[in-house]
């Protein structure tokens, strides 16, 4: 739509620019801005409208995506324009991600490349680092808390050092995923130095306040995040005078986006990262991003409004870019992180599936898939062009996100069915082999979260200290089953560092004053070499975990049904233990799979009349593409195995 006011707007701004900027090659600079610009400047005007400076605000936006443009690799400018004609690229069943710390994994940043191989011999071509910037020592939250969004912590490496990694992961194409931490900064960036000293522009990066007045309303409403370790939403800061909002740590101080600076300062410094190779930007607890008196301060309107703007710019300049959305909330507010009227994703390209996480968990805790399909069946259709990170751990905690109404719809009591995956996880419940640590426990609301490794969760720990054989058979089918999951479900797998040799939780934590009130540090140990070494030797755990996904990983990656093109059909059964659904290609070709998982610890029958969309019933074998081996239909019905699932061709 051709549109005047933002069209000369757009006119003066480029006759402003800078004329360094100018005489560069901009031709597709301008082609992405002429198109954008009508978004960009809308969305800029309904956050920022209001203001006197709006002009020089803007303009200092599209100076900054300019400059960014011209500092862009001729490398990466390619691979945008590729990018962009081939733009469902990362839709793909060949795509398969894993989560590391880079220090815990490999060292260092200089480490990395000789690790690199065991991720591809797996079958992974995405890699998530965690956060390696600059920030306190101890007081940075696992490094979400930076203190300069510019400089490697020197415990990693350089930025050199990072360059020659991407460069080595491009040769093997192989993804890089990077942090920015958009929602705080830590209380020693210079921002945050600046406003203790009264610098009055900086105060206005953070929201801060004389007395309790406004912070005392804001509470009325808002949660807490980490109610035993940092409870409230904000802190008094001596040197300042003045009250801080902090909703995560007492030392991460939340940016205040009703500034356009810091807007654009973000944007500066995502497209920093952008040009040192991050294929993809996992931006931190974006649900946080607005922050108004009477909400909960999550998932606000506005918040998305930024995040779309920051999707605007993002493509103008490094469109090959993607967006993760790391928003770990309500199953129907996930889903509107990729943007929620727009035909193709506006907002981020990728969002972490924590709703699906979640549910798995609970299908193993109950041995029963009722809550898994009820929640997954009043889960909205995503946007056609974005797609889900599947996970199964992560570095963080388990919330118990459900919804109530779907735990209700299961059959189940809202506040003692969380109570009892609590217990359950943790080890409490009579005969659970679980041996997890709770988390974020609010004596307040009741509510509690769960850490631990996926091994110990699956009761690896407690069958390896029994010596119990066939404990140790159902942890490593539990493991093994959840994998399969996540690699069929639609949208990328995320594996966790050292889940695919079965690691246990790490105690050490405890012994660390900087970290023992933190259970998340129990799932963040250093990577076992030589555990990992014992993936050789046939029989191990290790053996049978790390070969079994890197089967499903092979065997995912040719299966074209597995792509994420919004091609899946949950499949109803009357077994309350079966989870089954169906993945298709598009018409003409056609090619259906039907997976069926078990998550009861005895066999289950499937009874192949029930699945209404598939006539089945005449057929006598199918072939499970996992196993490879046939799977017979014997009078009308389907055995499945405990803890275990099928890839059925049909
Ligand atoms: C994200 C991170 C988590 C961190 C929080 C605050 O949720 O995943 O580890 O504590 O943001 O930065
Ligand atoms: C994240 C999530 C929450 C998690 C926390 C820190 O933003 O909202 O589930 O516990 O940060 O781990």
């Amino acid at each position: 739509m051709y549109e005047q006011v933002s069209h000369s707007l757009l006119n003066d701004i480029l006759i402003d620019l800078d004329p360094k900027i100018d005489c560069e090659n901009l031709k597709h600079f301008y082609i992405r801005l002429g198109a954008n610009f009508y978004a960009i400047h809308s969305l800029f005007q309904q956050l920022y409208g209001e203001r006197h400076d709006f002009r020089q605000q803007l303009q200092r936006l599209v100076e900054v995506m300019a400059r960014h443009y011209v500092l862009r690799p001729e490398e990466f400018r390619q691979s945008d324009l590729e990018r962009e004609k081939n733009h469902g690229w990362f839709l793909s069943q060949k795509m398969a991600g894993y989560t590391l710390y880079c220090r815990e994994y490999a060292g260092n940043l200089q480490g990395m490349h000789g690790k690199l191989e065991y991720l591809q011999d797996m079958g992974i071509n995405l890699v998530h680092i965690m956060p390696l910037l600059d920030g306190p020592k101890g007081r940075n939250d696992g490094g979400y808390a930076v203190r300069d969004f510019r400089k490697i912590d020197e415990k990693y490496g350089t930025l050199a050092d990072l360059d020659a990694l991407s460069a080595d992961m491009r040769r093997r194409d192989m993804l890089l995923v990077l942090d920015v931490v958009v929602n705080h900064t830590s209380d020693e960036h210079e921002w945050a130095q600046q406003a203790k000293q009264g610098n009055k522009e900086y105060q206005d990066y953070y929201y801060t306040y004389p007395d309790r007045q406004i912070p005392d309303l804001f509470e009325q409403t808002m949660p807490e995040v980490f109610p035993e370790t940092a409870p409230g939403n904000f802190t008094w800061n001596e040197e300042m005078g003045r009250w801080v909002m902090t909703v995560f740590n007492t030392f991460q101080w939340d940016l205040n986006y009703r500034n356009p600076a810091v807007f654009t300062e973000m944007i500066d410094i995502i497209l920093f990262w952008a040009n040192h190779g991050a294929d993809v930007v996992r931006l931190d607890a974006v649900a946080f991003l607005w922050k108004k008196i009477g909400s909960s301060c999550q998932n606000e309107r506005e918040a998305h409004l930024i995040l779309q703007l920051m999707k605007d710019c993002c493509q103008v300049t490094a469109p090959g870019t993607l967006f993760i959305a790391e928003a770990i909330v309500a199953p129907l507010e996930i889903i509107k992180y990729f943007g929620e009227d727009a035909v193709n994703a506006k907002e981020c390209d990728i969002a972490y599936n924590a709703t699906f996480m979640a549910l798995l968990w609970d299908a193993i805790a109950t041995k029963k898939t009722v809550l898994l399909n009820h929640g997954l069946r009043s889960l909205p259709t995503k946007l056609n062009g974005a797609t889900w990170l599947n996970y199964i751990r992560c570095h963080d905690d388990i919330g118990l996100g459900f919804d109530d109404n779907d735990i209700h719809a299961a059959g189940y009591d809202p506040k003692s069915h969380r109570r009892f995956l609590v217990d359950y996880y943790t080890g409490k419940f009579p005969g659970s082999p679980a041996t997890g640590v709770a988390f974020g426990v609010n004596p307040k609301t009741g509510d509690a979260r769960i850490s631990g490794s996926l091994a110990s969760l699956a009761g690896l720990e407690s069958a390896l200290f029994h010596q119990d054989a066939q404990a140790i058979d159902t942890s490593v089918n539990t493991i093994i089953l959840l994998h399969g999951m996540i690699a069929s479900f639609g949208g990328i797998p995320l594996l966790y560092y050292g889940d695919a040799i079965g690691t246990l939780n790490d105690n050490t934590y405890l012994s660390d004053e900087l970290k023992h009130q933190d259970t998340r540090w129990v799932h963040r140990p250093t990577l076992d070499w030589s555990k990992a070494e014992r993936r050789h030797q046939p029989g191990m755990v290790e053996y049978r975990i790390f070969h079994a996904i890197k089967r499903i990983l092979a065997t995912r990656s040719q299966i074209s049904a597995f792509a994420d093109l919004n091609n899946r059909e949950i499949l109803e059964t009357s077994n309350p233990h079966l989870f089954s659904f169906l993945r298709f290609t598009p018409e003409p070709t056609s090619s259906r799979v039907l997976a069926i998982a078990n998550f009861d610890t005895a066999p289950q029958a499937l009874n192949l009349n029930e699945l209404e969309p598939i006539n089945l019933a005449g057929s006598h074998a199918l072939k499970d593409l996992y196993s490879g081996q046939p799977v017979p239909t014997s009078a009308g019905h389907i055995d499945i195995p405990p803890l275990s699932f099928y890839w059925l061709q049909l």
